[in-house]
């Protein structure tokens, strides 16, 4: 067919993550929220000169003649479908693949391994999520552009069910995308997968009622650190998920040289994998005029911030620490200890269940702490070395 690409086609593909969840929450209503996705998603496509293979569903294929158009195009999905107001408690949100290979349309048409590949990758991606495979990221980092608006992080190796040999996915990481907490009115019972359903036995305010989002802002300007973002990201949230105990990553290095913003942007970034609460908690071991801040301190404001009123939280280390993990037992919550004096601080704030992923900042690194993973920061090469230390 006229005007379709060959030789070299980056294919996307796209669809809404749990649209079976989301057709019974708005049951007469879903048509339309499907009508105006598609016309998000379209008004993304033209934006970008890609062209529309095939619609089904919820699901879009689409072609496009360069690689970094087809980026542009999910980055523009993304941030449009964020960026809407759709009915409460039936937020849409998209998985997106991209892949580039040889294919010839034919009558409009593609068949071939690449445009499977896409599809897979699609598949393998959460929601809100942008999944970019190798080949697609080598033809855009050749390209050499200094500012492209969006980072490709590495997440390693994998192997993808129905596929050959394994893909390395890279995801998809720019201001806007995949950091927004689900605006409040989402709760449990929703469609939203990232909302976590009011645990049973729970007490009225403990988690019931909505789970803690307590990151502070991001910053828009975040810039290299790649390695560490990548194991952050890929390897630690995954082994934290379905690790046998909590994740546990030490984030060490010298004053000012971006601990905290890695710390902060890596959760933003995980958020959606910890769905019962994100928090963050400063430890003070270098903050002037003020003491490291005591564990048993430190497990009230956990507490506080878990929304645990404050007549129930019990006196004492030991019995406010049985609190907090009974709390956080079973759950799939991220919490950020910022930075922390000594593994003593840390080790009371610990969950005590796998499915949690706890990432600690501090100047020292804290060898005593048991199974951390450590990533040891560097000063980056350039851009960001000459910005004060906070
Ligand atoms: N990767 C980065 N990209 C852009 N700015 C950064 C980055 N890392 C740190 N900064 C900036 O550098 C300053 C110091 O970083 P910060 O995380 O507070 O350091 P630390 O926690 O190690 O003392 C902050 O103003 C922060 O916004
Ligand atoms: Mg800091």
């Amino acid at each position: 067919m006229r005007g379709f690409p060959s030789g070299a086609v980056t294919f996307l593909f796209s669809d809404i993550e749990g649209s079976t969840r989301l057709v019974k929450a708005l049951r007469e209503r879903y048509p339309q929220v499907l009508a105006e996705h598609r016309r998000l998603v379209r008004a993304a496509i033209a934006g970008q000169g890609g062209h529309e293979v095939d619609t089904q569903g919820d699901a879009f294929f689409v072609a496009f003649a360069g690689a970094k158009q087809a980026v542009l195009c999910a980055l523009e999905i993304q941030r449009a479908l964020a960026g809407y107001e759709w009915p409460a408690g039936a937020p849409v949100r998209v998985r997106i693949g991209i892949h580039t290979g040889n294919a010839i349309p034919d009558e409009g048409v593609y068949t071939g391994l690449a445009v499977h590949r896409a599809a897979r990758i699609c598949a393998v991606a959460r929601g809100g999520q942008v999944l970019v495979s190798q080949a697609t990221q080598t033809i855009i980092e050749d390209e050499e552009e200094e500012e492209p608006g969006f980072t490709l992080l590495d997440l390693g190796e994998r192997k993808l069910k129905d596929l050959d040999r394994p893909v390395r996915p890279f995801q998809l990481a720019a201001p806007g995308l995949d950091t927004r907490a689900p605006p409040a009115g989402q709760r449990a019972g929703g469609p939203a997968r990232d909302m976590p359903a009011a645990p049973r036995g729970a007490e009225p305010g403990a988690f019931a009622a909505a789970a803690t989002r307590a990151l502070p802002r991001d910053i828009a300007s975040f810039t290299g650190r790649q390695a560490g973002l990548a194991q952050l990201i890929g390897t630690l949230a995954a082994a934290a998920v379905g690790g046998e105990v909590a994740g546990l990553c030490a984030i060490d290095g010298m004053a000012g040289i971006g601990k905290t913003a890695l710390a902060v942007h890596a959760a933003h970034q995980l958020a959606c994998d910890f769905p019962h609460g994100q928090f963050f908690l400063p430890l003070h071991a270098h903050t002037a005029g003020q003491q490291p801040v005591n564990p048993t301190d430190a497990l009230a404001s956990l507490l506080l911030t878990a929304h645990v009123a404050a007549p129930q939280i019990p006196p004492g280390l030991e019995a406010r620490a049985g609190r907090w993990r009974d709390l956080v037992a079973g759950k799939k919550v991220l919490l950020v200890l910022d930075d922390a004096a000594t593994h003593e601080q840390v080790q009371p704030l610990l969950p005590g269940t796998a499915g949690s992923l706890v990432l600690v900042t501090s100047r020292r690194r804290l060898t005593a702490l048991a199974d951390a993973a450590v990533v040891s920061l560097d000063i980056l090469p350039r851009r960001t070395a000459d910005q004060d230390p906070a």
